[in-house]
């Protein structure tokens, strides 16, 4: 079906918000049509705390990760003082884009264009033959710092200077999450996925569990349906939804796979038998299990593209251990397999609802969170009725 002319007018979206069991999913276009994905860059990834990445990324002073986010080119990099500090990747001079994207490590940020030199910390260090220049103050011409703020080793970033702390956007989840020790885990390894969907079909996928026996049948369902004791979705306090699966061993093992001893913070708790899963929004999926932790950042490339990050986190005595490696490759492995499972059926969706065939369905009990996160993004993207 085609996209009307008044794409953000409530009464084309009636029924996604009926109660679950009335209601329809979102139309196709909201998967496919670049105004709409237009939209959600501005009244969504502009206006969020967007997880942008973990601090080990740039552990020591000078290390940086330069990238575009919905669109803006931005630079977080580690100051002298130890400080991560975010900034728009522009010079103040004409304009150009001062690092390339990627990682690396610098001790002042130079640009590639006229050699305008800047700290660490943004300050303009050198501006050669700018002596004549009326009026011109160094002082007033340093990078322009984005908002940063960080929780549990996890980066975020915020465009939106009126938007209230990360503090609010979490709610009570550092709380909840507290006994795995986030904030004492490590990044033990970074895989990068670049999917042909758009960034909605890949969150719905990551919360609900309806897929698990078609889409993994092979690989966890096994796991799940053997050891899977119960699973409950709790309400949030803060911009997320979240899910915790009781069971027994690390959900981010294969049957039979060995792996580190539990989290030793979790003993006697009832986090010792299961996982926490919250989807921060807008796409950040978390997941803390009774040995390690991972994430998956979505970054939105457009309507129909996304990249997916994930990240691997382990409590720091398990990375100094001479067999974490081995071990650790358990884990990768299990990533590996079922991410790839979930790509593969988020391209396959992407592709019918892309047709002009397309049309809204309805949801099964099992997909609570699926209508949750629909309902989120047209909460934040529709006209006022
Ligand atoms: S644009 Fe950067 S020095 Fe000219
Ligand atoms: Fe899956």
């Amino acid at each position: 079906m085609d996209a009307p002319a008044d794409l953000f007018h409530p009464r084309h979206y009636a029924k996604v918000r009926k109660p679950l069991l009335q209601a329809e999913t979102l139309p196709a276009w909201c998967y496919t049509s670049p105004a709409f994905y237009q939209r959600e860059v501005e009244r969504i990834w502009r206006r969020a705390w967007n997880f942008l990445g973990h601090a080990d990324q740039v552990a020591k002073p000078g290390d940086y990760v330069a990238q575009e986010f919905a669109g803006i080119p931005l630079i977080i990099i580690r100051g002298k003082d130890g400080i991560v500090r975010a900034f728009a990747n522009a010079c103040r001079h004409r304009g150009s884009t001062l690092l390339d994207n990627g990682s690396g490590s610098c001790g002042t940020i130079i640009c590639p264009y006229h050699s305008w030199s800047y700290g660490l910390d943004g300050t303009l260090l050198g501006a050669p033959e700018m002596h004549k220049t009326e009026d011109f103050k160094p002082a007033e011409n340093g990078l322009i710092p984005l908002r940063l703020e960080q929780w549990g080793g996890f980066l975020f970033v915020c465009f939106d200077n009126a938007a209230p702390p990360l503090a609010q956007w979490l709610g009570g989840l550092p709380d909840k999450l507290a006994c795995y020790g986030l904030e004492d885990m490590v990044l033990a390894r970074r895989k990068i996925f670049d999917m042909d969907c758009n960034w909605k079909i890949f969150v719905e996928n990551a919360k609900e569990s309806y897929h698990i026996g078609t889409v993994h049948k092979a690989t966890i369902q096994k796991y799940a349906s053997a050891r899977s004791a119960g699973y409950w979705v709790e309400e949030p306090t803060g911009q997320y939804v979240i899910t915790f699966a009781q069971h027994e061993n690390s959900m981010a093992l294969l049957q039979g796979d060995s792996g580190f001893p539990p989290i030793e913070t979790l003993a006697g708790r009832r986090e010792a038998g299961g996982t926490y899963a919250p989807l921060l929004y807008p796409s950040t999926y978390l997941a803390c299990t009774i040995d390690c932790a991972w994430y998956l950042e979505l970054q939105p490339l457009g309507p129909n593209r996304t990249r997916l990050v994930h990240g691997a986190l382990f409590p720091r005595s398990r990375a100094l251990r001479p067999d974490f490696e081995q071990l650790a490759a358990n884990y990768y492995k299990r990533w590996d397999i079922t991410i790839e499972e979930d790509i593969i059926a988020s391209d396959r969706q992407q592709r019918g609802v892309a047709s002009p065939y397309a049309v809204s369905g309805r949801f099964s009990y099992r997909e609570p969170l699926v209508h949750s996160i629909d309902n989120w993004v047209l909460d934040q993207v529709l006209d006022a009725p």
